[in-house]
């Protein structure tokens, strides 16, 4: 399906940040947009603001002059509901207020006729709750798009209960048409992506109150370990703490306060304490004048190994073994359980359970665990953990083994999953979930992670990647140390592990 003809005129209420940047979109696809705020000299000022970045476009030679102004042209500022008669699609980026939505959608429904689609961008309110109440709730669904919209990718096509389900498919088609990349998702609290994105900040805000590492070495191992485009602190304090503390705070409350999205207290005293991230200078980091830059925490240097022997199958990590070759570290291969072992001390990935646990269980060798890396052939730092019995040369001798293989240490406190296992596993398990309970597809969760969070890997295929049976078992391990239901794994994420089969690029379950 093509979606709306670029003829069909589009109404955008609500004039501010995202109306402004819808606006933009949909004119950039060549549709007439008939642009409105309850603020008389809100659209005026909204396409100035946008022919400035059009400008900007131009000046950097992405776009033509004439396109610049043709494509401004098209945006014509409205002073009454009433003048958006004609239009086929209805978008509202107004105040985040049910009653005030609901309302509006009320006198769009009789204005527009039968056949127009009403579209809500809102971030947080049920599209079942926005439609109950209308004539037509069929013609009512989320089109969720990402701040600033010009730029985002992903759009959320959400549908409510009622939500045709032709409609959410001429919104897909439509955003698809305007160049997104639109994902289906069933209305949920958070809808797809801030709902599975909830535990890259709830772990490390746990590791933070366990006093496991420091923000800087946090920050530092998710993105040069886990790859991912900035660490957590430094993203909340980018959002903004009381924004994401918000967020939190009303999945947890819309989950009837499952202990998954249980927020952390430590976000909380961050609130109460006006140290609210960038906008206050003061966050996790210190953005005043003058402030040391962030330092994350390097082992000191210790000495290389001269061999190590790799048990069995290493897994993940099976490219650290052309990484040590290349170190000119003599390997030797023996069958066993996935195990690297040196004189001192043997190395195993996180399973989560915490290397004092494994080392009790397993007796033999000092035990020392690192962590997972998106890509151990190039990761430039790992962290590592000893066993609170292990003695001090065990870690000595696994710093020195991973320098040797050219990689910063950090060394972290024993806790189950450590650092980039733990926030994986968590993520997976919620992109599982958000497939068990039919928000999304596989795909529509490994995309919408990917094209609005910068995931460097969908949750979905980084789980299979890792082992799905190795993932659950994390989860397992973890649930088991905490005595906590916040780290049940996914029933879907269980079965496909016993199954030995994957989920990415089939079919299964059908979307609902
Ligand atoms: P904003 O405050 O920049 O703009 C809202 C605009 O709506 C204002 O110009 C205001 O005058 C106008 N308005 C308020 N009530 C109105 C009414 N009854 N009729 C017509 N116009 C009215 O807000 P922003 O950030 O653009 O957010 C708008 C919507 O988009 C909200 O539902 C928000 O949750 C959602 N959203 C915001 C994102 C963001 O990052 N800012 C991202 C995704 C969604």
């Amino acid at each position: 399906m093509p979606g709306l003809t670029r003829e069909m005129p589009i109404a955008i209420i609500g004039a501010g940040t995202m109306g402004a940047g819808i606006a933009q979109v949909a004119a950039a696809a060549g549709h007439p947009v008939l642009l409105f705020d309850a603020r008389q000299d809100a659209p005026a000022r909204a396409i100035e603001q946008i022919k400035a970045s059009l400008a900007r476009l131009v000046e950097r030679k992405r776009m033509t002059e004439a396109d610049a102004s043709a494509l401004a042209a098209r945006i014509r500022p409205c002073t009454a509901l009433a003048d958006l008669k004609g239009a086929g699609l209805a978008i509202e980026a107004i105040v985040e207020d049910m009653a005030i939505k609901k309302a509006l959608f009320t006198e769009l429904e009789s204005l527009l006729g039968p056949d127009a689609v009403l579209a809500t961008n809102t971030s947080s309110l049920s599209i079942t709750e926005l439609a109950g109440g209308l004539k037509r709730p069929e013609r009512v669904a989320g089109m969720h798009f990402f701040n600033p919209a010009p730029v985002m990718p992903l759009v959320e096509i959400i549908r409510g209960f009622a939500t045709g389900a032709d409609v959410a498919q001429t919104v897909f088609d439509t955003a698809k048409a305007w160049g997104k990349k639109p994902v289906h998702v069933k209305s949920t609290p958070g809808f797809l992506g801030n709902r599975v994105a909830r535990p890259f900040y709830g772990e490390a805000l746990r590791t933070l109150e366990e006093s496991a590492t420091d923000v800087a070495t946090y920050d530092a191992l998710i993105r040069e370990a886990g790859g991912f485009r900035m660490g957590a602190f430094e993203l909340l304090d980018l959002v903004g703490i009381d924004v994401n503390w918000a967020v939190t705070n009303s999945v947890h409350d819309a989950y009837f306060h499952d202990p998954r999205y249980k927020p952390f207290r430590i976000q909380g005293e961050m609130v109460a304490a006006g140290r609210l991230g960038r906008k206050t200078k003061l966050g996790f980091y210190d953005y005043r004048e003058g402030a040391p830059p962030p330092q994350p925490q390097d082992a000191a240097p210790a000495p290389a190994p001269a061999h190590v022997t790799i048990e069995g199958d290493l897994g993940p990590a099976a490219s650290l073994e052309g990484r040590a070759d290349r170190a000119v570290i003599a390997v030797r291969r023996l069958p066993g359980a996935g195990a690297l072992v040196l004189p001192e001390c043997r190395l195993v990935l996180s399973d989560g359970r915490t290397a004092t646990e494994r080392m009790a269980q397993e007796g033999g060798a000092p035990l020392v665990l690192f962590d997972l890396a998106l890509d151990y052939a190039v990761a430039p730092r790992i962290a590592i953990a000893a066993a609170d019995q292990a003695p001090r040369r065990a870690l000595t001798a696994a710093t020195g083994f991973f320098q040797a293989l050219g990689m910063k240490i950090s060394v972290v406190d024993d806790i189950p999953g450590l650092i980039v296992m733990r926030t994986v596993a968590m993520l997976s398990n919620f992109g599982f979930d958000a497939v068990h309970a039919g928000i999304a597809d596989a795909a529509g969760v490994d995309l919408a992670m990917q094209a609005a969070f910068n995931y460097p890997l969908g949750p979905v295929t980084w789980a299979e990647r890792i082992g799905l049976a190795h993932v659950a078992a994390t989860l397992d391990n973890i649930a088991r140390a905490y005595g906590e239901d916040r780290y049940r794994a996914s029933p879907l994420l269980r079965r496909r592990a016993a199954a030995g089969l994957t989920l990415s690029g089939t079919p299964f379950p059908t979307p609902r």
